[in-house]
């Protein structure tokens, strides 16, 4: 087989074969078939796209690349849970602890950042020390002895997502519904949760930019779920502003700590116990997604969860000192706040160019390993349908690199839309498939 073929077939819009697919996983996983190759490859699909059964064979090639877990020896029964990637998305660090704490074991396998979205895996490499390459021994140990594993993709756990995310990221090739699928189910199935509930994320700070593309999307993924055996539901849910205000790393881990202490934005705090519910409800932890909300509620309000989050922090050898006092962690040189330019109400955000502005600021990746500015990001102060006054606060940079500072700045005001009349606010979420 000859990968120049596989690049030329699905160029010319023909489906591969499920011995080319396996080709393409195996041979870019073992490092034979170079980045050139794969990414012009990873092109043709977003732009010619691919069939359900070619989706299905990357999906299981790519979890099959590594080591799938059989969790049954430490677990009797794993939530997990995946956001298809937004803007100040920060999700799973307040759902996973919260969860867990409620007696239900979470393994999960995060992503970086991606294009404009960020990653959790970045946000929690923002606490020092921090590891996300666990092996697999050492994640059946964690989840074992404390019921939460957070980790990215190694050498044994769906290494050839590991290898094409990081290729994605910087070749603008991540908005494509199969890749996406593939990416987010091999890590899944790979991980080896028996639930998952999967964040289908739609809007301007969604890859997914239309309701219909992201039922396409989320209908696809519980598809393969059920198929491999998995209980899944997906929510659809709205990304056009950032979850809660902040985007940028080091800005992210402290709203959430701010949120497993019971505070927070309200809209993150209330998406992230719909999520919570979800997946509580699936582990037969409460009877009802209303149940599992309140149940993670008073988990959040007893202090379960933050000390869940603690437990984690310590076991993946990330220095507690830093969550506990969120003071520690080091702040960008440059904080300044930009004022309303005019009063009115915000009407709508392009919360890409947010998650661009922030990735200008260094917080994000222009290649292949760069490395993060954990520090820089953008704060927002108001959300769709709040009223503004001209000269009021409107958002706060935190920058290292006044060059960088100016276009992030001009990026943000560029991406934000005032009306004269009334604007309703966004609704959370817009459907849910189960
Ligand atoms: N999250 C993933 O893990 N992969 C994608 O492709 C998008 C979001």
């Amino acid at each position: 087989m000859r990968m120049v073929e596989l690049i030329e077939k699905k160029r010319d819009g023909k489906a591969l074969t499920t011995e080319e697919i396996r080709y393409f996983v195996n041979g870019y996983t073992a490092g034979t078939i170079p980045d050139y190759q794969a990414a012009a490859l990873l092109m043709a699909i977003v732009l010619r796209g691919m069939d359900d059964r070619e989706t299905g064979d990357l999906t299981l090639a790519m979890a099959y690349s590594g080591e799938v877990l059989d969790l049954k020896d430490v677990a009797p029964f794993v939530v997990d849970k995946h956001s298809s990637g937004g803007v100040g998305d920060k999700v799973s660090l307040v759902v996973a602890p919260t969860v867990a704490a409620c007696g239900l074991p979470v393994g999960k396998m995060s992503g970086r950042g991606l294009g404009f979205s960020g990653g959790t895996l970045d946000k929690l490499e923002s606490v020092p020390g921090f590891r996300a390459d666990l092996s697999v021994a050492e994640f059946k140990a964690q989840l074992k002895q404390i019921g939460i594993v957070l980790t990215g993709q190694s050498a044994n756990l769906a290494p050839a997502d590991g290898k094409l995310y990081a290729l994605r990221d910087v070749t603008g090739t991540v908005q494509s519904i199969p890749l996406i699928t593939s990416s987010i189910m091999s890590k899944k199935i790979a991980a080896g949760a028996d639930a998952i509930v999967l964040d289908v994320k739609v809007g301007s700070g969604a890859f997914m930019k239309s309701l219909e593309e992201a039922r396409l999307l989320a209908e696809g993924m519980v598809r393969i779920g059920r198929a491999v055996g998995r209980q899944v539901v997906a929510l659809i849910s709205d990304m056009n502003q950032p979850l809660g205000y902040a985007v940028g790393n080091i800005l992210e881990v402290r709203e959430a700590i701010d949120t497993l202490h019971g505070g927070g934005p309200a809209d993150f705090r209330d998406h992230c116990l719909e999520v919570a519910g979800e997946m509580l409800c699936l582990g037969g932890k409460a009877g009802n997604t209303a149940e599992g909300v309140r149940l993670a509620k008073e988990t959040i309000a007893g202090g379960r969860a933050w000390e869940k989050f603690r437990q984690l922090i310590i076991a993946q050898g990330g220095d507690v000192r830093y969550v506990d006092d969120p003071a520690r962690f080091p702040t960008a040189t440059i904080i300044e706040t930009i004022p309303a330019p005019q009063s009115g109400y915000l009407a709508a955000v392009r919360a890409d160019e947010i998650g661009m502005a922030v990735l200008t600021l260094g917080g994000g990746r222009e290649k292949k390993g760069d490395p993060l500015d954990h520090q820089v990001g953008v704060v927002l102060h108001c959300k769709v349908g709040d009223k503004i006054e001209a000269g009021a606060p409107l958002f706060t940079v935190h920058a290292n690199d006044p060059a960088r500072r100016a276009e992030a700045v001009q990026r943000v005001l560029r991406a934000l839309t005032f009306s004269d009349v009334p604007v309703p606010p966004l609704p959370l979420f817009y459907g849910r498939l189960a």
